[in-house]
């Protein structure tokens, strides 16, 4: 059985679909601490409730908006205090929109590229000065099948943005090899969540027959994030029924 004994992780987008199953099943898998931070404060404290609620893990909520390097460089500042230290960090915050090509305005494709993109790119430089003192450590991010397909249903700033997330992990990786640091992306499919109520996807499209579940990509986000991956690192594991075969 995987297990997290004795780590400690900060989960971003932890209010959320992905990013609340993540946690729960780390949580699950005796983890140690982690830090749950997300925009929305009121959801991610019921999340972190819930989760404490079941399996008594120690968890810290801290909200904040991830899109300015001045939060995130606070956010894990905070975090490794708290901790005492910061083995996994898990990126799960994101947007995307529903819509075309034409439904882009220049603040849409600003917000979008903030959040899933700079945002991403900062907390994940903040881990890496954490880690690296340490010796060590591991950085999952969320991308998407979208990056690779251009998207079903959602505006192109969306896959575009999930596009770069696969180059910007593989370049840290390559940046953390030698520090111990393992970057890798987790890509998944149609998973039914906040984010995607109301697309209207239709589970006949995937191979495996249905749509996906958070607990679905948490399976990928525990294994990577676990001794079994160690060898790992400049990889993206794929969690989308199938879909990519089609
Ligand atoms: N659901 C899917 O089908 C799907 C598919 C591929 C990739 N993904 C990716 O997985 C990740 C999680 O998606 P989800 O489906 O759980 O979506 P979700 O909308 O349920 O959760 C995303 C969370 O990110 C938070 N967030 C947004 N902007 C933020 C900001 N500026 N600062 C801090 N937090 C912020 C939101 O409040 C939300 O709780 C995202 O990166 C998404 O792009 C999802």
């Amino acid at each position: 059985m995987f297990s997290l004994e004795g780590k400690t992780a900060v989960i971003t987008g932890a209010a959320g679909g992905i990013g609340a199953a993540c946690a729960q099943m780390y949580a699950r898998h005796r983890i140690g601490a982690m830090v749950l931070t997300d925009v929305r404060k009121e959801n991610l404290e019921e999340r972190a409730a819930q989760i404490t609620a079941e399996t008594g893990v120690r968890i810290i909520s801290l909200a904040a908006d991830l899109r300015k390097e001045q939060e995130d460089r606070a956010l894990i500042a905070e975090a490794a205090e708290k901790l005492g230290r910061l083995d996994i960090l898990l990126n799960c915050a994101g947007v995307s929109r529903r819509g075309n090509l034409y439904d882009v305005s220049e603040e849409q494709w600003d917000f979008t590229f903030d959040i899933n993109v700079k945002g991403l790119f900062f907390i994940c430089r903040e881990a890496f000065r954490v880690m690296e003192k340490q010796g060590g450590g591991c950085i999952i991010n969320l991308a998407s099948q979208a990056a690779r397909s251009g998207g079903i249903l959602v505006t192109p700033d969306y896959p575009s943005s999930k596009a770069a997330v696969l180059t910007l992990s593989k370049s840290l990786a390559k940046a953390g090899a030698a520090k111990q640091i393992r970057v890798n992306t987790v890509a998944p499919g149609l998973i039914a969540t906040e984010m995607t109520a109301g697309y209207g996807y239709d589970p006949a499209t995937v191979p495996l027959g249905r749509i996906g579940a958070g607990e679905d990509v948490a399976g990928a986000a525990l294994f990577l994030a676990s001794a079994y991956a160690s060898y790992i690192t400049g990889a993206c594991i794929d969690v989308n029924g199938g879909i990519a075969m089609i």
